[in-house]
C-alpha cells in the first residue's frame, strides 16, 4: 500500500490501473478507522481491482470548531489497518490541496439535506457533498462504498450521483456494531465509562421499533412512544431526534406501509450518538 498526498500522483496511479483494465473501488473516510470502515475496505477489495481509501478530516462539514479540533488523528495506525484490510492507495491530502485559498464552489443536495442531521448541523451535508464530489473527481472510481450507519448521508450521496450524472455505482453496507449492539463510531472513544454502558440503548430502541413494525404496528406515534420508553430506561440520554421515515424521501411516515427507516440521534453528556435501522 502507498500513502499518497498529491492529487496529481493519485491521478497518475489511477490512470495506470485503469489502462491495465482494473476497476477502481473507493472508500472515503475521515480516519480514526474502526471495524465499520474496515468492512467497507474489505468489500472494495473483494469487488474491485484497485482499492483507494481517502483519509481527510473535512473542515467544511464541521459546524462546530471544538468538534473539528478534537477529531482524532491517528495516521500511522490508520495506515496499518487500511493496509491489512486490503487498501492499495491511501490518499491523505492536505486541507490546502483540497481547498486552495480561492476555492468557491459548493455542491448542495437541497431537500434531502434539510431534515434530521442537516437541521441540527447547518451546512454539514453541503460540506459532505462538496468534498465527496471533489474526491469522486480525483479518484474516478467505478464503485464507491458508504456505510448505512450514516443513512441520510448515503441517501444524499446517491441523489448527488444521480443528479450530477457521476458514472459511479454506490454500495451501501450494513452497520458494524460492538458485541452489545453499539454502532462503531470514532466518537465512541469519547464516552465516559458510565455513558458507554448505557449507549447500547440506542440499538435496543431501534430493535424494539423494528420488532413492533414487523408484528404489524403501523402508527408512527405508537412506534415512537415505545422507542422513547426504551431510551428513557437509561438516565442522562437526551433525544435530539427520533423518527420513522420513508427511506427514499426521508420524510416522516405517519403510517408505515412498505419499507421504513428508523432514525435516532441522542446526546449523552458531551457526546452525540446516531444510529438507524431499516425495516422491510
Ligand atoms: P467517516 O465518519 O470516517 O465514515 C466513513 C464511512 O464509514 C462512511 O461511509 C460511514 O457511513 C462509514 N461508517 C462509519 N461507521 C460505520 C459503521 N459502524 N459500520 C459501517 N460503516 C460505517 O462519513 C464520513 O467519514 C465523511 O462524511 C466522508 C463521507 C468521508 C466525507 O468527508
Amino acid at each position: 500500500m502507498r500513502i499518497i498526498r498529491k492529487p496529481a500522483d493519485l491521478r497518475r496511479r489511477v490512470h495506470q490501473a485503469k489502462r491495465r483494465g482494473k476497476s477502481i473501488g473507493f472508500v472515503p473516510t475521515m480516519g480514526a478507522l474502526h471495524a465499520g470502515h474496515l468492512s467497507l475496505i474489505r468489500h472494495a477489495r473483494r469487488d474491485t481491482g484497485l482499492v483507494v481509501v481517502s483519509l481527510f478530516v473535512n473542515p467544511i462539514q464541521f459546524n462546530n470548531r471544538a468538534d473539528l479540533r478534537s477529531y482524532p488523528h491517528t495516521l500511522a495506525r490508520d495506515a496499518r489497518l487500511a493496509f491489512q484490510a486490503g487498501a492499495d492507495l491511501l490518499f491523505v491530502p492536505s486541507a490546502r490541496e483540497i481547498y486552495p485559498s480561492d476555492f468557491q464552489t459548493f455542491i448542495e443536495v437541497t431537500r434531502l439535506s434539510r431534515r434530521w442531521e442537516g437541521k441540527l448541523r447547518p451546512g454539514h451535508f453541503r460540506g459532505v457533498t462538496t468534498v465527496v464530489a471533489k474526491l469522486f473527481n480525483l479518484v474516478q472510481p467505478d464503485v464507491a462504498y458508504f456505510g448505512q450507519k450514516d443513512a441520510q448521508q448515503a441517501r444524499i450521496v446517491r441523489q448527488m450521483i444521480q443528479d450530477l450524472s457521476f458514472d459511479i455505482r454506490l454500495e451501501v453496507l450494513p452497520t458494524v456494531r460492538e458485541p452489545d449492539g453499539l454502532a462503531m463510531s470514532s466518537r465512541n472513544r469519547r464516552l465516559p465509562s458510565e455513558a458507554r454502558r448505557g449507549a447500547p440503548v440506542l440499538f435496543q430502541s431501534l430493535q424494539e421499533g423494528k420488532r413492533l413494525i414487523e408484528w404489524g404496528l403501523r402508527r408512527e406515534t405508537a412506534i415512537l412512544r415505545r422507542m422513547r420508553q426504551v431510551i428513557r430506561q437509561v438516565p442522562g440520554v437526551r433525544i435530539e431526534y427520533i423518527a420513522v421515515v420513508d427511506p427514499e424521501s426521508l420524510e416522516p411516515l405517519r403510517i408505515v406501509k412498505g419499507r421504513a427507516l428508523l432514525l435516532l440521534a441522542v446526546r449523552m453528556g458531551k457526546t452525540r450518538l446516531m444510529d438507524c435501522c431499516e425495516v422491510r
